[in-house]
């Protein structure tokens, strides 16, 4: 049998928690099959060492300030920030690592695209980790030419925008990942997917998804690849095999600290009855929507927990407090994984990024779907079209009346009950599509084969 503790892998996530988190998940993986694991990492937004004993951490300057907020608004320059800034820090760490210990691969997120250069000058292994879904990806081929042909900047106004993309069925135009965007920033994301498609991985491309989810796309994404193609997902499932669990009881990805305080009160609810509010790390609502989300919940007569960030809002409204009050749960920040696998909750009101479209499915709790940029978009098209487990709310106006029209349609109408029990059906066929997936073993196989070979 082969020892993989000798071998040695770098992870480098950025410094964003949908992306760090399924870069440690799957870190924490790979140590339960053997591996060594440094995790390389940003000074800004850093991950907490002691949630991952057994991990080395090593931390580079990025230039960033600790006061710097991801919004939604910055979301798309934060890429170009570090792939400009981190060339010279990054190679320096990588090069004094190299010194002290072989690496049998580097294993990085494409949104730092830098990196495959870097580690290809150090003449070390890569592996590429695309931490959307792999339909995502797949969108990024054909943005070049939609801009050539002149589709691009696509706005709501545009007359195909609800017309299926030829190749990418059952994508709209509504549907890609640039939907929405001004003219400077379609150029600025067209030319980051050029660049992330650029990147030549020496190894193969991993992805954090199922042959059963998305099966169709990773077929199309193997015969683009010179690669192999690694769907090893969903990662916090995987993450939760006994072999795993035993060797890391206490790994958190989390960057902020989880308010436990939801579970107590979920427990005291009635099964799927709450709906469950959140929009992930960067997108957000201004305070008047605010206001109308707590109206519609209120009029909705439904119970909801709610996650508001405080860096999103000076101070929550009185009329949010008062909804809450009455008929709900208003916290900061939630252990989310564990509110999706609680029996009270029936609905998950989503910005659909990929970490959340994945937990939701996993744990058979449908979706209202209110994709706000990027790859969100496609996940919720996902969920509303192909998987059909979740409502699309992508025109929804953040009005009290059409939220609580949403809210209703989710929790107490008969389509909301259809879905909720196709969920169910989903969540147990996710579960066999993992047993019976070898591609964690053939990318543990792939990496030690790499890297024998290089020592002989
Ligand atoms: C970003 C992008 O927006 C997303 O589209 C992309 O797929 C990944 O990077 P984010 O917006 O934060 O991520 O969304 P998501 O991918 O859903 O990740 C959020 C993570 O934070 C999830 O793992 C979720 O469980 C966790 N979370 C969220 C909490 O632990 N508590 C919360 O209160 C909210």
């Amino acid at each position: 049998m082969i020892m993989a503790s000798k071998y040695r892998l770098i992870v480098i996530p950025p410094p964003l928690q949908g992306h760090m988190t399924p870069m440690l998940q799957l870190a924490t993986i790979l140590h339960s099959k053997g591996f060594s694991i440094t995790v390389v990492h940003t000074k800004f937004n850093s991950p907490d060492p002691t949630n991952h004993p057994d991990f080395t951490f090593v931390s580079f300057h990025d230039g960033l300030s600790d006061s710097y907020t991801v919004s939604s608004k910055n979301f798309i320059h934060i890429s170009s920030y570090l792939n400009t800034n981190c060339v010279t820090p990054l190679k320096e760490i990588l090069v004094r690592i190299i010194k002290e210990e072989k690496i049998s691969c580097v294993i990085y997120d494409g949104l730092m695209h830098f990196i495959d250069s870097v580690a290809r000058e150090l003449n070390l292994p890569t592996m590429l980790f695309r931490t959307t879904c792999a339909t995502n990806y797949l969108s990024y081929h054909w943005l070049p030419t939609l801009q050539r042909n002149g589709y691009l900047p696509l706005q709501d106004s545009s007359c195909v925008c609800m017309e299926m993309v030829e190749g990418l069925e059952p994508l709209r135009f509504k549907d890609l990942p640039i939907f929405n965007l001004g003219e400077s920033e379609t150029d600025i994301m067209v030319k980051q997917a050029t660049e992330s498609l650029s990147v030549k991985p020496s190894l193969g491309v991993i992805f954090n998804t199922i042959e059963f989810l998305e099966s169709s796309s990773l077929q199309k994404l193997r015969n683009l690849y010179k690669v192999g193609v690694f769907p090893i997902g969903p990662l916090h499932m995987c993450m939760t095999s006994s072999e795993t669990q035993e060797k890391n009881n206490n790994c958190s990805t989390s960057l902020v600290k989880e308010d436990y305080s939801c579970i107590t009160w979920l427990n005291e609810q009635e099964p799927r009855s709450v709906l469950y509010v959140s929009l992930g790390s960067i997108a957000s609502w201004e305070e008047k929507e605010l206001i109308e989300v707590a109206y519609g919940l209120a009029n909705s007569e439904q119970k909801f927990l709610w996650v508001i960030r405080p860096e999103t809002i000076k101070s929550i409204p009185e009329e949010v407090k008062s909804a809450a009050r009455e008929k709900g749960k208003i916290i900061k920040w939630a252990p989310q994984k564990e509110v999706l696998a609680h029996r009270a909750v029936g609905g998950f009101w989503s910005h659909c990024g990929w970490n959340s479209t994945l937990e939701s499915v996993c744990f058979g709790v449908p979706m209202m779907c209110q994709p706000y940029f990027g790859d969100q978009r496609v996940n919720a098209r996902l969920v509303s079209d192909v998987w059909k487990v979740g409502i699309e709310c992508s025109e929804m106006r953040i009005r009290k009346d059409e939220v609580e029209g949403a809210v209703r349609r989710m929790m107490v109408s008969e389509e909301g009950k259809l879905m909720r029990e196709r969920a169910v059906l989903m969540k147990d066929k996710i579960r066999v599509g993992i047993r019976d997936e070898d591609a964690l073993n053939k990318l543990v196989h792939t990496i030690i084969m790499s890297s024998s070979n290089s020592s002989t």
